[in-house]
């Protein structure tokens, strides 16, 4: 990219504006977090409740340790082996991120991104960047520049083009401000990974339990759903939805086995790995919901770690086929 587009970036965001720009996990809506106005512009365009605090941005290690007011031997280590990367650390946060930006909470996420036009944004920058996925609220985040565009369009001041994200999903989200690591939101860096590094870490369960009542700011159990009705099946019940694709204008993700030329419905053929799958799922997502379906069917994927942010995932977007299946 020009570095006079990422030096008029910089600039929009020193005049307080908003830059959507791309991360490797998704596109981020991107304000100075040091300055409220801007802040609460993001919170504007998004229509996000104030309660949900934002991920800072910054360029290395090194910044990100003027905006925590301790930096413990576990973010030493984590740092070092995943940023830049889909990894955000929450700590105690200092002053000079602004109480929008963490919802008054006493702690701020603080994450690198590992982007080349994200990191030459932030040193042209020069400061903490706070941006959430370029989404309205409780929509599918945006993993291209087109989908900023149609979700956000003339609420952002400048979308920088980086291409299709390589990740797809949001960055894992792990908790160091209490007495050991929580992970609060699984997504591109995996459990298994952290504790390679830290140890055992608790899970924060919650968030893919919509049965269970929210618990604190920071962890709602928050849908990302298409506008169409979005309904998640086990693989046994695939021949249940096969029966409803011959017969409706529906459409489906669904896990190989894809070719039934009887169907009605459109069928999106997802990949088999965890990886590939987390790059498509909301692009195909966006894509089935822009055709005027009457309904998405997402066929689950299997268990097992390396599939726990991606079922995440596909749980806020959905809901349960059968709804009394936990009754
Ligand atoms: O991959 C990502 O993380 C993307 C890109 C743009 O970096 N950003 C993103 O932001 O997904 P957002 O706002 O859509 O999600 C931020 C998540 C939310 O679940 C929020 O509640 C949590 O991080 N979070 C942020 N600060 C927190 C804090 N201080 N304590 C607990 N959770 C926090
Ligand atoms: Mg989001």
């Amino acid at each position: 990219m020009s570095s006079s587009l990422i030096e008029s970036a910089a600039k929009v965001l020193r005049g307080g504006g908003l830059v959507a720009f791309p991360t490797e996990t998704v596109y981020g809506l991107g304000a100075d977090a040091t300055n409220a106005a801007a802040v609460a512009r993001i919170f504007a365009a998004k229509g996000r409740p104030s309660t949900n605090p934002l991920i800072v941005h910054v360029a290395d290690p090194a910044i990100a340790k003027r905006y925590a007011t301790v930096w413990p031997e576990a973010a030493r280590t984590l740092a070092d082996r995943f940023w830049p990367g889909p990894l955000t650390l929450v700590l105690p946060k200092s002053p000079t991120i602004v109480e929008g930006v963490t919802a008054g909470l006493g702690t701020v996420g603080l994450r690198v991104p590992d982007h080349p036009v994200a990191l030459e944004l932030l040193r042209a920058f020069d400061g903490p960047v706070a941006a959430p996925s370029a989404n309205k609220s409780n929509r599918i985040s945006p993993t291209t520049a087109q989908h900023v565009r149609e979700e956000l369009g003339e609420a952002v001041d400048m979308i920088l083009d980086g291409g299709p994200c390589r990740v797809g999903i949001e960055s894992t989200v792990l908790d160091l401000s209490g007495k050991g690591p929580v992970l609060l939101r699984p997504g591109g860096v995996s459990r298994e990974q952290i504790e390679a590094i830290v140890g055992p870490i608790g899970v924060f369960e919650g968030a893919v339990r919509h049965d269970q009542a929210a618990v604190s700011p920071g962890q709602q159990i928050t849908h990302y759903a298409p506008r169409t009705p979005a309904y998640r099946f086990d693989p046994g019940e695939r021949e249940q939805v096969d029966e409803i694709l011959r017969d409706r204008v529906a459409g489906a993700l669904l896990m190989g086995r894809g070719d039934r030329p009887e169907r009605r419905g459109t069928i999106i053929d997802m990949p088999a790995d965890a990886d590939g799958y987390a790059r498509e799922l909301y692009g195909a997502l966006r894509e089935l919901d822009g055709m005027n379906l009457s309904a998405i069917y997402v066929e689950m994927p299997p268990a097992g770690e390396v599939w726990r942010a991606v079922r995440d995932r596909v749980y806020r977007a959905t809901v349960d086929l059968r709804p009394d299946r936990y009754a």
